[in-house]
Order: structure tokens, then C-alpha cells, then sequence
């Protein structure tokens, strides 16, 4: 691999696996694309965005010009696609652009991927395609699709369509679908981040319906490393789960976030439930574990720790994502560029 266009590199996840690519590769020449929704920001490439091998491009992947255009310019060879639009609260309020982004961005991609005839491409999907479980039993990569929310449903359409796009045309493509992710850099609006932001300003911390709900939480620098692997070890047709083995209610990540901020029990607000709510998520990793030697670095009560202290340390990111105000950040930014 020489060029790697990462989508969506600007959020999350994304720009966790920018940073560790740039630091950790440095052979490795990276073009991201990314439309800075809300949930994207600059500020979550401070500092890299001017290393040479670190080409940002604002674009959207439903663009099929532009996408063209960047795989020919850069000589793209492989392709990780992060860009989405990520909330199921808000696949619930608003489904369509769940299509337009996950869907129809995704099959944009596939295409010029297929007629550049691209090395690598490989879909970030989630757990949550393969719906909700009960008490027992974990999802392996074998488990049946059967998404319950916009959200998922319009990942595991992007799932067909990849695989689709390897057995008609021959791409190889590589399937990620990874448990709830926490850490830096993440949008407050997600369970971890949200109720860390609320606590921190004595606001009310929302738990759903009785707070019971099973999420198996990863690190996000874990799931970026088993991405990486992945990318460049895995024999292109394959689908890896990633998780952590870490199960939890919710009732009891809120908890532990107000004692480790020395904040009171008394600020968790039980609300209305979720409509559809998935019940529990449980990843079976035990194929990335054993065919690619891949193991999570920390535990979750290290990586918990971690980002909290990380929030409690960057309160002006905080501030700036939950005002808006990044989008200031973003325009002196890029001023002539
Ligand atoms: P995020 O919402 O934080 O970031 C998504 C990024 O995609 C943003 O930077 C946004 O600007 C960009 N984007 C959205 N629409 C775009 C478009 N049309 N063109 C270009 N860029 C666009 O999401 P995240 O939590 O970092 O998730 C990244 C990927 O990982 C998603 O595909 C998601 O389904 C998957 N995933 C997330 C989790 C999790 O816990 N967060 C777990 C498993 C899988
Ligand atoms: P979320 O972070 O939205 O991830 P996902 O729904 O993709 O798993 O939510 C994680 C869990 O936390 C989920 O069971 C819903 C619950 N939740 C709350 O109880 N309150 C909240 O304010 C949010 C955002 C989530």
C-alpha cells in the first residue's frame, strides 16, 4: 500500500486511525475526505494537518466527480471508508440521510474504487447490523443480518452492497463490524461523552428506559489497530468482528463516570426509552484474535480512566463542538488553502 484514501477522517474514529496512521506509518501517504458534518472536525487533526503526508480534502463521498478525481490525482491504492452519518437517536428523527450518506456514499465509492481498480477496500460497519440479543449468546461474523434502527439498517445495506461488489466485479473488500467504540474526540451526543459533558456541568445525565441496556465497549485506538491489521493482513472477502469483551449496562458505565468524577448519583435523570431500542450487543472477536494475532491494549477500566481524563483535560474542545464554534476553527483554518 502506498496511497490510502481515508473517508470520514475527520470524526470520531476516523481521525483516531488518521492519527495512527500518520504517526505509526509513515510511509504511508493519506488523502481524507471528509463533508465536516457536525460531527466532523478540524480540531481533531490538530496537528497533523500539515504533515506532508496528510492531504485533507472537504468533499463529500456521494460526489462522484470528486471521488474520481482523488483516486486518479493520488494514485489511490486502498480505500477505508469511516464516512457516515453515525447516531441512531437521530436515524429515528431524520432516517433519509442515513441513506444518502451510508448507502448511496458508500455505493459511490464502490465505483470508482471497482474502476480504479483498487488493492483494498474496506467498509467500517458496526455490531448493530446484526440486531439485538438477548441475555445469551454474541454475535459472530456468521450471525444473520438484522438491523432494527435506520442506522443499522442503512449499514448493513452498505454491507451487501460491498460484498455484492466483490463477488460481481471481483473487488477485494475486507468487512470491519466493531462494538460501541469510547475515547477522545468523540461527538458528546453518544452515551460516554454526553453523560461525562452533562456531569461536568451538574446537568441531568439521560439514562434510557432503566438503564439495562448491554453495550461491549472498545477502546477506540483497539479498534483502530484491528483496522489496520485488517487492512493489511486479512485475505480480501473476509469479515472481522471486533470487540473487547467488555459487557456492560448502561446504568453502570453512568455510574462509574459521576464516581470518577466525584459527582453525585443523584444527577442520573431515568427518561423515556429509546423507540426500538436494542437490548444488548455481545462481539464474539475470537476470528480476529486467533487468524490475525490482534488483541485489544487496554482494559476498560484503563481506557475509561483515559478518556475521562482526556475530556476533563481538553474542556475547550468540548466547549467548542457543543457550541458550534468549530466551524470559526474551520474557516481560519483553511483561509487560502
Ligand atoms: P462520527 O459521526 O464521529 O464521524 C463520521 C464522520 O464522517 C464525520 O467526520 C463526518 O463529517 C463524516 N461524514 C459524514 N457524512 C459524510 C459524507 N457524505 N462525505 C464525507 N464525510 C462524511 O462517526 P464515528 O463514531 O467516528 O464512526 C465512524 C464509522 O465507524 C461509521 O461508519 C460508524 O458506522 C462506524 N462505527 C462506529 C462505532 C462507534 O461506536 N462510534 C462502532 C462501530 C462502527
Ligand atoms: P449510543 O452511544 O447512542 O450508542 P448506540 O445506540 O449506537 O449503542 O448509546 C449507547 C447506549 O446508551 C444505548 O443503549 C442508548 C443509551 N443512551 C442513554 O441511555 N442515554 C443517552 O443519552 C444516550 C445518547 C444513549
Amino acid at each position: 500500500m502506498n496511497t490510502l484514501l481515508v473517508t470520514g477522517g475527520a470524526g470520531f474514529i476516523g481521525a483516531n486511525f488518521v492519527r495512527m496512521v500518520l504517526d505509526e506509518h509513515k510511509d504511508i501517504k493519506v488523502v481524507n475526505l471528509d463533508v465536516l458534518t457536525y460531527a466532523g472536525n478540524l480540531e481533531n487533526l490538530d496537528g497533523y494537518l500539515d504533515r506532508d503526508n496528510h492531504v485533507f480534502v472537504k468533499g463529500d463521498i456521494c460526489d462522484e466527480v470528486l471521488v474520481k478525481k482523488l483516486l486518479e490525482d493520488h494514485d489511490v491504492d486502498c480505500i477505508v471508508n469511516f464516512a457516515a452519518e453515525s447516531h441512531v437517536d437521530r436515524s429515528i428523527t431524520g432516517p433519509k440521510i442515513f441513506i444518502d450518506t451510508n448507502v448511496t456514499g458508500t455505493l459511490t465509492l464502490l465505483q470508482a474504487a471497482r474502476d480504479k481498480q483498487v488493492t483494498r477496500f474496506l467498509q467500517v460497519s458496526t455490531d448493530e447490523v446484526y440486531g439485538s440479543l438477548g441475555k445469551e449468546g454474541m454475535f459472530t461474523e456468521t450471525t444473520n443480518l438484522s438491523p432494527n434502527s435506520p442506522y443499522s439498517a442503512s449499514k448493513a445495506s452498505a454491507d451487501h452492497l460491498v460484498a455484492a461488489f466483490g463477488h460481481t466485479f471481483g473487488l477485494p473488500y475486507n468487512i470491519t463490524r466493531c462494538s460501541n467504540n469510547y475515547g477522545a474526540y468523540q461527538f458528546p451526543e453518544k452515551l460516554i461523552p454526553l453523560m461525562i459533558n452533562n456531569a461536568l456541568h451538574d446537568k441531568a445525565l439521560p439514562v434510557y428506559g432503566d438503564g439495562m441496556n448491554v453495550r461491549d465497549w472498545l477502546f477506540v485506538y483497539d479498534h483502530c489497530t484491528a483496522i489496520w491489521k485488517v487492512l493489511t493482513e486479512a485475505k480480501a472477502g473476509q469479515v472481522y468482528n471486533i470487540g473487547g469483551c467488555n459487557e456492560k449496562p448502561n446504568l453502570e458505565v453512568v455510574k462509574l463516570i459521576l464516581a470518577h468524577l466525584n459527582k453525585p448519583e443523584s444527577l442520573i435523570q431515568y427518561v423515556k426509552d429509546r423507540p426500538g431500542h436494542d437490548q444488548r450487543y455481545a462481539i464474539d472477536a475470537s476470528k480476529l484474535m486467533t487468524e490475525l494475532h490482534w488483541a485489544p491494549s487496554v482494559t476498560f477500566e484503563q481506557g475509561i480512566a483515559r478518556t475521562i481524563d482526556w475530556y476533563l483535560a481538553h474542556s475547550d474542545w468540548l466547549n467548542h463542538i457543543v457550541s458550534g464554534d468549530y466551524q470559526n476553527y474551520y474557516d481560519s483554518m483553511y483561509q487560502g488553502r
